[in-house]
């Protein structure tokens, strides 16, 4: 279980006391290092209740996303150190492009509670309501080829995916490219933009948009059937600031783990949790239509189909139908 996780673990049972002992020993840190997150906690704006032999029980949380409670427990370097939380905004993505374009360094990360005209790929809207989802960008800078920016798509999806596997006990899986679902329904979605100067990248920005504590009133209609979140699928609600942390910590212990090695780890750890491979697949790429079993990734991140008659082929953007 994760460092930044004490919120979860008494998320995790509500109304109930856990010992200062036990989280110790579950998140394998001092007494002493318990005792400081709680105050922290306590400065954030959570009341805790704390009984001599039982422990403490959460009491009460913030409804809005603060910095101290996404700072606690995280240990990355880079990435979310230089954090930006706003209540609303049109797109965090718009937000990270203006700060990118005068010259914020790699690992800037915008976070909001609500956006007005977020995006998805494809040139879709994403749904983002107030205070119920995790809705945030970040800035890369990697020194590479524009042909290297599927990977970078890849590695975000193989990081939200893992996150939310150490953090909930839920079974998530990754549809190729990078959407994020469980028992087919979409949890989470990613969108990378780039922007390059002769073929090299210049920045990405990283979108991440995940479900967290939605029911399912407040999806439109039209999305009820499509979509679901991690509050549904566990029954208790997720604490998005240890979510965004430890996604912080999956992304830069991998983006660095690509720029040592390459693509490779990176994409064996992708199709460990896919639910694309090894399938039968339509694929919807342009006017084009592909159908067959998919078969691997390929070196630059594309998917590779084989077709009735045994040909492979490689498709590098679609939708995907299971
Ligand atoms: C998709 O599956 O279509 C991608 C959705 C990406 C949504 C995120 S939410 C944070 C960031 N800001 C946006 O406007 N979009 C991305």
């Amino acid at each position: 279980m994760e460092n930044n996780s004490l919120l979860n673990m008494l998320l995790l049972h509500p109304g109930e006391y856990m010992s200062g002992e036990e989280i110790s020993r579950r998140l394998s840190i001092s007494r002493t290092a318990v005792w400081k997150q709680i105050n922290k906690l306590r400065e954030a704006g959570y009341e805790f209740e704390a009984v001599s032999r039982k422990g403490y029980r959460l009491l009460h949380r913030p409804a809005r996303l603060d910095t101290v409670s996404i700072m606690l427990g995280m240990q990355t370097k880079r990435f979310g150190r230089n954090l930006k939380l706003l209540e609303t905004t049109t797109s965090t993505q718009e937000e990270v492009r203006r700060n990118a374009e005068i010259g914020a360094a790699e690992g800037m990360l915008v976070i909001a509670e609500e956006q007005t005209l977020g995006r998805g790929r494809q040139g879709r809207s994403w749904f983002s309501p107030p205070g119920k989802g995790v809705w945030m960008s970040l800035l890369l800078r990697p020194d590479q080829s524009l042909a290297c920016a599927p990977q970078l798509t890849l590695l975000t999806a193989v990081a939200v995916c893992r996150a939310i596997r150490t953090l909930t006990q839920i079974d998530a899986g990754i549809k190729w490219p990078n959407d994020l679902l469980v028992n087919g329904r979409k949890i989470s979605g990613i969108l990378l933009e780039s922007v390059a100067e002769d073929e090299r990248i210049r920045y990405c920005i990283a979108g991440i948009g995940i479900d967290v504590n939605m029911d399912l009133e407040d999806y439109p209609e039209e999305l009820r059937t499509k979509v679901t979140s991690l509050k549904l699928e566990q029954g208790a609600e997720v604490d998005r600031a240890a979510l965004i942390s430890a996604i912080l910590q999956e992304l830069e212990t991998l983006y660095d783990l690509y720029q040592e090695e390459g693509f490779s780890p990176i994409a064996h750890l992708w199709e460990a949790l896919s639910v694309t491979l090894n399938r039968e697949v339509t694929l919807h790429s342009g006017s084009q239509i592909v159908q067959g079993y998919a078969v691997g990734l390929d070196s630059s991140g594309g998917l590779i189909v084989q077709n009735e008659e045994g040909k492979k082929v490689t498709v590098f953007s679609g939708e995907v139908q299971l």
